[in-house]
């Protein structure tokens, strides 16, 4: 068996569960979380969001931990590798480049989303977006700052791209200093910090009560209500299902290749069942308590049920970038408060958007023998690359539909590969043993039948269900402008491009192996 003294490890247990822990939370917990739970139900999303964090998002923490760890005992640090572990087969790796394809997609967004947050605290503590006092003149700000529409406030994308740039530069630098001293002290720093601003918001926007007492029902009780009373009746709906699927994937950082990136780093007899499920559950508190008790509650008190319902049916941002300001704007220390806020989101999101960096540098690292640096230097201009695209055609939707192919159905079909290959080509028996080995805690006897049978079925209904329900319309471009419909096909191309030069890169990298073997 090869052995992996050469691997970097983590420095501490405690460093890198906050390190799995802060992959985990990020702008899902806080920007994603309240928008799809407002958009789907409230209370009713909770349902089957509970429901499939039991039997999806726990099983595959667990799943790949275990396939991660797995893996990095045979010095492999991204999905190719670990399959080809798992599968004696040559098809096994290309599997795995789907761990590599969905989490440098998500970088190539999720990233620029991030440095909005970074621009918004700027704007916060500054009081620069303070005389916008209408959801449209936010609205305004907002697309003025993303460089979609003309305003007084930035002459063009400029500052937005400047921040863009710093928010990479940050990001590469940390990814550039390694695990231990990288990641795990970026975490180390940042969880703690935003557990605590987020824990300050919170708070104060519980004891904002009601705010304009002629308006009994705009309280946040209100918006607690919503959230935490579930109406039944609109369970029947499929969509709520899906949505809330997708969101258990996307929070959980499961189905994309960062965990086991992660976990590869780990020694071979440390623990996974505790860990597991000890990020797990730090990720649901951070959503279902912290999450859940800021935009929605505070937007009810301020502005009622059907205009918070209003905002989050605006898209994905209105919640977070344009009703939170208006609320600032309103409340004693709202600078303050709305620099929290946005220093909240850029440290979840920095946390998260690190791992998503790693599968790939780990692939250049372990496959081809590249230095860091220079695993670092490809990715960062591949990506730099790549983003400009997004940054400019974001108004045409450029963007969107990188995350619906890659941070929605995609992680779906990664995660029934990695189940599949894992439970039944790998084995039950043998998988059970190694997600319980070194074990501080041995996993209930009832996931071993979940994560056998369970899980992969539910996967296998969802990927199916999602492709005839949003998959198929979404590929005909239904209800998309004409005029945005070359920028669709544009985003596609490019997906299509980065996901094929990954293969490429795969059969490379073992044509190498092979031919070093033979000379040997
Ligand atoms: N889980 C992160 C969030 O909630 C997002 C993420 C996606 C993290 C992909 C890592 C990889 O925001």
């Amino acid at each position: 068996m090869p052995l992996n003294t050469e691997r970097e490890q983590w420095g501490s247990k405690i460093g890198l569960i906050l390190a799995v822990a802060g992959n985990a939370v990020g702008l899902g917990n806080f920007l994603r979380f309240p928008v799809q739970a407002a958009q789907n139900g409230g209370g009713a999303f909770m349902i089957p969001y509970f429901i499939f964090f039991l039997i999806l998002g726990i099983p595959l923490m667990w799943i790949e931990w275990g396939i991660g760890r797995h893996g990095g005992r045979f010095n492999h640090g991204s999905a190719p590798g670990m399959f080809d572990v798992l599968w004696k087969h040559k098809l096994a790796k290309y599997f795995g480049t789907l761990g590599l394809f969905m989490s440098m997609v998500i970088l190539i967004y999720y990233t620029y989303i991030e440095s909005w947050t970074l621009g918004y605290s700027i704007f916060s503590i500054t009081g620069y977006y303070f005389d916008q006092h209408t959801a449209d003149a936010m609205r305004t700000f907002l697309y003025n700052y993303q460089g979609r529409a003309t305003g007084e406030h930035f002459t063009g994308i400029l500052p937005a791209y400047i921040l863009m740039f710093i928010t990479f530069g940050l990001n590469f630098w940390v990814l550039f200093k390694g695990i231990s001293k990288g990641i795990e002290k970026l975490a180390k720093i940042a969880l703690p910090l935003l557990l605590i601003f987020a824990a300050i918001l919170a708070v104060r926007i519980m004891f904002l009560g009601t705010p304009d007492p002629s308006l009994p029902a705009n309280s946040v009780w209100n918006g607690y209500g919503f959230i935490w009373n579930p109406n039944v009746s609109l369970l029947s709906d499929p969509k709520i299902w899906l949505a809330a699927a997708g969101q258990i994937f996307f929070t959980l950082s499961v189905g994309m290749g960062t965990i086991h990136a992660y976990a590869s780093y780990l020694k071979p007899k440390d623990d996974i069942a505790l860990s597991g499920l000890t990020t797990a559950a730090t990720n649901g508190f951070a959503e279902v308590v912290l999450g859940a008790a800021i935009a929605i509650p505070v937007a009810v008190a301020f502005f009622g049920l059907q205009t918070t319902q209003e905002f989050a049916k605006g898209g994905a941002f209105d919640l977070g970038f344009v009703s939170m300001p208006l609320i600032f704007q309103r409340i004693p220390l709202g600078q303050v408060l709305g620099f929290l806020w946005f220093l909240l989101l850029f440290f979840a999101g920095i946390t998260s958007s690190v791992a998503m960096g790693q599968p790939v540098i780990a692939f250049l690292e372990d496959e081809f023998g590249f230095s860091r640096k220079k695993a670092v230097g490809v990715l960062a201009t591949v990506v730099l690359i790549a983003v400009q695209f997004v940054v400019f055609y974001q108004k045409y939707g450029f963007l969107n539909e990188m995350d619906y192919w890659a941070g929605t159905f995609g992680l779906v079909v990664f995660a029934l590969v990695e189940t599949v290959l894992f439970m039944w080509v790998f084995g039950a028996g043998k998988a059970w043993k190694e997600m319980n080995e070194g074990g501080d805690i041995q996993i209930p006897r009832v996931f071993y039948y979940l994560m056998k049978f369970v899980t992969p079925v539910v996967l296998f209904v969802l990927m199916i269900w999602w492709f005839v329900e949003s998959a198929i319309p979404k590929l005909l471009l239904v209800g998309v402008p004409d005029v945005n419909k070359p920028y669709y096909w544009g985003s596609r191309a490019l997906m299509v491009v980065i996901f094929i030069g990954l293969i490429l890169l795969v059969r490379k990298a073992w044509q190498l192996k092979a031919n070093k073997e033979e000379s040997n």
